[in-house]
Formats: C-alpha cells, structure tokens, sequence
C-alpha cells in the first residue's frame, strides 16, 4: 500500500511525539511491505513564527491532497496574548472546518498494566473504555455571532451556541454506527433542561435513533455525566456529545485512565482524516525527552485502521504498547513505584522492540 500523509508536528512536545510516532509508522511500513510518504506542514506557533498566520494556506493544500493527516499539538505562552485570529489554537479549529471534520473519536479505554496509575479506585477504573464522541465543527466555537463589543459602557464578550438539525444528525448517526461494532448503547449527552440548542439535539438524535433500533439509546445532563464518569465510568460505552461539552467530558474520560498522554484521537467526516493526540503542546516539559509518546503513537494505530483499513498493522502497534506497559515501563507522567522510567526516545523504541 502507498500512502501519502500530511504531519503536522506543531508546537511544544509536538514535535517530540511525532517524531516518535513516524519511527513507530517506519517500522511497520517495512515489516508489512507498506510506503507511507510523508509531507511535513506547518500550523499553530511554528507557522505563527515562520509565516505570520497559524494555518497557512499550503497547509490546508497538502492536507486535501493527502490520505490522512497526523498532528502532534499547537500552542505556547509564546503567542497566548496574540489577538484571537493570530492564535495558534485558530490553526486546530481551521484545520477541523476546513476538511470537514465533525466527527471527533477519542476513545478512554484503562490499560491494564495501568490501573494503578489512575487517581480513582482500581474497581471503579477496572475495565473502562468510554468512546467520546465529540461534535467537532459547530456549537460555540464556531457559532456567529461572536465577538467583543461595548455595551451600556463596558466591554462585552459573546458567543454563540448553534446546531441545525443536520448538523446534529450526522454526528448522531456516526455515534449509533460506532456503537453498532461494540456494545449497542450511546448515551446522548445535553443541557437540555436549560439550552434550546440541547432540546434541539434531543430531538434530533431521538429521531436519528429509528435508524439504529438495534442501539439503546439513553440520555444524560452534562453536569450529571461528568458526575457520573467519576463515579461510575463503566455504565458508559458511546458518549455522544457536542463540541464543548466534548472538549470538556473527553478530557475527564481521558483522565480516568491515569495519564492524558496515553489517549489518541480521529477527527472523521471529509475525505480526509486527521489524527492527533488528545494532549495539549506541554510547554513545561518540551524538548526535554519526557513526553509520552504512547497518544501519538496510538493516533498513527488509528489512522492505520480507520483512513487505510490495515487492521492488523493497527493492532500490531496497540499490542506493541501493551506488551511494553506489562513489562512495566513507564514514562513521567505514568510512572508509578517499582517501574522503570523512560525518556520519549526510549518508550518509542521499546514499543518499536515489541512490534
Ligand atoms: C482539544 C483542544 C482544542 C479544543 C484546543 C487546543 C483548541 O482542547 O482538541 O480538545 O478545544 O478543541
Ligand atoms: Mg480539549
């Protein structure tokens, strides 16, 4: 199989865990007699820096043109007090709009070798693998109008908080058919006892549901499921949620497996994908080969499977990574007692090891 890719490695531990994630890509290219060709495309601070815009045009050229896209992480204190379009954060959000992306699959599933690492009770993490997905291209980050203005003399912020009915649709139809392949629950997540938007999205995803008899559909306030993900994550299996309720469950999801820097994450519905890890750019620890690479990597096992169909090549990189947890090795940010611990470099070739 030939394929091109679009890596965009970005800012902070980026760079560190893309890097990773390409030798991990080499390995397997070689051992099942695939080409993957890579295409290297700058956004958030390194375009910032290199060209005066977080998401240059020939970014987005190469991204259309590609079979998938890998994106390490965008950010930094360097460029937090850029005035809103000059953010590197802008570079993610035109990335998703652009190529279409509304469907955002990050999946919190406890690693065995790992429950020990989470902060809640070994039965209450035992087991979990929770599949958020998350409405990626409407809600408040994109509604218009938004803004700054004044008003009755002082500055206002505003946002706005939309869904149209096909926006919401399609994403609850990606939720029930990914529920279809594992065990035919999705519990919708809204507001809706406060927002018109939420009642609109009740609405629609129960209609939606006619399609998917097969699913069992049940539904829940956002402020109860991030009650309930820490006190019972096992009753869920699909979340189906929009856009910022998503940033904020999937990142609690994340969590209950003990690191945000083991969780990877597809962003699906253009012609081309995109995938990256669930962590941010982690300023503090970059360049200092103490970045856990196991979320990009786990991202490179996505794309293999979902954008190239190659299952089996996915699972060899899924189990590579269980097999170095089991023999306890660790990096920072997962590092328990009586583990050994392990800098960027080694943890990526110790999963290359066991490829
Ligand atoms: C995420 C991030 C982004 C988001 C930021 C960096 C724009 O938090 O992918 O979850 O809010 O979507
Ligand atoms: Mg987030």
């Amino acid at each position: 199989m030939n394929k091109k890719i679009t890596v965009i490695p970005g800012d902070g531990i980026g760079k560190e865990v893309v890097e990773g994630a390409l030798q991990v890509l080499n390995v397997v290219a070689k051992k099942f007699s695939h080409q993957f060709e890579y295409e290297f495309a700058l956004a958030g601070g390194a375009a910032l820096d290199a060209a005066g815009i977080p998401l240059p045009e020939a970014t987005l050229t190469s991204a259309r043109s590609s079979d998938a896209v890998l994106l390490g992480a965008v950010g930094g204190p360097k460029w937090d007090a850029n005035p809103q379009h000059l953010k590197p954060e802008r570079a993610l959000l035109g990335l998703r709009k652009e190529l279409g992306l509304y469907a955002n699959i990050r999946p919190a599933k406890i690693y065995s070798a790992l429950v020990d690492a989470s902060s809640l009770k070994k039965e209450v993490v035992e087991g979990v693998d929770i599949i958020v997905v998350r409405e990626l291209t409407g809600g408040l980050y994109f509604g218009k109008p938004s803004g700054f203005e004044q008003r009755n003399g002082e500055e206002v912020g505003f946002n706005t908080m939309l869904y149209s009915e096909s926006e919401v649709r399609r994403i609850a139809r990606s939720a029930f058919e990914i529920a279809r392949k594992r065990s035919k629950k999705v519990c919708s997540v809204d507001k809706a006892n406060v927002l018109e938007t939420s009642q609109l999205w009740r609405k629609v995803v129960i209609e939606s549901a006619k399609e998917f008899p097969d699913v069992e559909l049940s539904h829940m306030y956002v402020d109860n499921c991030s009650m309930q993900l820490i006190r019972n994550p096992k009753q869920f299996d699909v979340i189906v949620t929009e856009n910022l309720f998503g940033d904020i469950l999937s990142d609690e999801a994340a969590m209950l497996t003990g690191s945000i820097g083991m969780l990877a994450s597809a962003s699906l519905g253009g012609s081309v994908a995109m995938y990256e890890p669930v962590h941010g750019s982690a300023p503090d620890i970059a360049g200092q080969n103490k970045a856990n690479p196991i979320a990009t990597i786990a991202s490179v096992a996505m794309m293999l499977k979902y954008s190239f169909g190659l299952s089996a090549e996915s699972d060899a990189i899924e189990n590579a990574i269980e097999k170095v947890l089991s023999a306890g090795f660790r990096t920072g940010d997962i590092h328990t007692e009586g583990m050994t611990l392990l800098g960027t470099k080694e943890m990526t070739a110790k999963i290359i090891e066991s490829i």
